[in-house]
């Protein structure tokens, strides 16, 4: 009699987030069924693809029955389960549209997904669920956000965000009637390798990165010297914590371990910055890399009238970035410091190296314009 092997079933694989949770998985040993949209051989040949950066060969893994691909999307068509008992899902997927254009997202994916999902969970008789959800599910509660579930927030600055709590409110129903296991893991704004800078999205942080990048191609030249002097103002305050990015390869390797590791199931962790940069030193390190001087902090929630050409240029992504550079909660990680302290794992700071590295990175690839892949999603601020 062949033993069983512990087998998940994991959507979202080819995603951002899913392609380093997948490689940690399977560097450990786990039997995974990555549910792969259809047609199933060009997801295929994307997922080995995005693998190959990653030093894996998918192949290899299917060749020795550890991955497993089958074809479906959520709601319409999960697979039968034929390869026998499923121990626990990892639920990586979603829609990151964060409003609805009339597609039925992120509402289809987000809602009516993670409800198949469920009703294929108790279908196959299992009874352990590991969720990704979003920091953001707290809305525009501010203050020090805990790793609790949250009683419905005033409001959401994004559908997106809304579809995402509604999901945690039917898995917690779902724990909860049932005695089920479930385990929600919620990072912040996922940004590229901690070590390589290698990403495959490039909204948010980059997109404001690459109009900083495009002042300073167009009004640093007559500059004397290298750096360029461009006068622009900055509403908000220097001392607040904007933005929370966290690094794709830490989230992905605190996610693995807490699958792995049956103890760690059952809570909420924030996988989130547990010291996020201030806006100053956020200016300090993009100053720095752009060489640019110029930007004054103005004590402001709105943008300020009579805009220079520079003004104009920033401030049209940033009128994009303003509900998220002015909305500062504070992340409590209790659970995931715990964990990465047990497991002696350091959190990759932010640092100007750090960025730097994400940047030179993400310009390499022009800023996602270039390679045109299915995931350069250049447009959207998930989080
Ligand atoms: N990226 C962030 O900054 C961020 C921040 C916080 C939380 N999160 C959460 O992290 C998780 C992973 O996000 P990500 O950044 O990896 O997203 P992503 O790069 O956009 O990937 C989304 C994944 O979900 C799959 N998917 C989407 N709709 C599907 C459907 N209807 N049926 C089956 N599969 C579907 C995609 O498949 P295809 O490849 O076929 O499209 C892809 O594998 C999500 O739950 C997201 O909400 C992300």
């Amino acid at each position: 009699m062949t033993q069983h092997r512990p087998t998940t079933l994991m959507t979202g694989a080819t995603g951002f987030l899913g392609q380093y949770v997948l490689k940690e998985l399977m560097q450990r040993g786990r039997r995974v069924v990555a549910l792969l949209r259809s047609p199933l051989q060009d997801s295929r040949h994307r997922l080995a693809g995005m693998m190959r950066p990653l030093g894996i060969e998918i192949n290899d893994y299917i060749t020795t029955g550890q991955l497993l691909l089958r074809e479906g999307a959520l709601p319409e068509s999960l697979p039968d389960g034929e390869w026998g008992p499923t121990d626990d899902i990892l639920a990586c997927a979603a829609s990151l549209q964060l409003f609805s254009n009339g597609n039925g997202e992120p509402y289809k994916t987000n809602v009516e997904g993670t409800r198949t999902l469920l009703e294929w969970a108790d279908r196959h008789h299992v009874t352990r669920m590991h969720s990704v959800s979003t920091a953001y599910v707290c809305g525009t509660h501010t203050n020090v956000i805990r790793e609790v579930f949250h009683t419905r927030p005033p409001s959401f600055q994004t559908e997106y965000e809304e579809t995402k709590w509604v999901a945690e409110e039917m898995l917690a129903q779902w724990a909860g009637d049932n005695g089920n296991v479930l385990t929600v893991m919620r990072p912040s704004f996922i940004i590229g390798d901690s070590n390589t800078g290698y990403t495959t999205q490039f909204g948010g942080f980059y997109q404001f990165a690459r109009v900083l990048n495009l002042m300073r191609s167009e009004f640093g030249e007559s500059s004397n010297g290298d750096i360029a002097h461009i006068p622009h103002r900055i509403p908000g305050r220097p001392d607040i914590q904007i933005q929370n990015l966290v690094p794709v390869d830490y989230a992905a390797r605190m996610i693995a371990e807490i699958i792995l590791d049956p103890a760690c199931h059952g809570q909420i962790y924030h996988l989130t910055d547990p010291n996020p940069p201030t806006w100053a030193v956020f200016k300090t390190y993009l100053e720095q890399y752009f060489r640019i001087t110029g930007g004054q902090f103005v004590d402001s929630d709105t943008l300020p009238p009579d805009k220079t050409m520079a003004e104009s240029l920033l401030f049209e992504k940033y009128d994009l970035l303003l509900p998220r550079l002015h909305h500062q909660p504070h992340f409590d990680e209790s659970n995931t410091r715990r964990l990465r302290e047990s497991l002696g794992i350091k959190y990759p700071a932010f640092t100007q190296e750090r960025m730097a590295l994400m940047l030179d990175y993400a310009a390499s690839q022009r800023w996602g314009q270039g390679a045109a892949r299915r995931h350069a999603r250049s447009v959207h601020t998930p989080g």
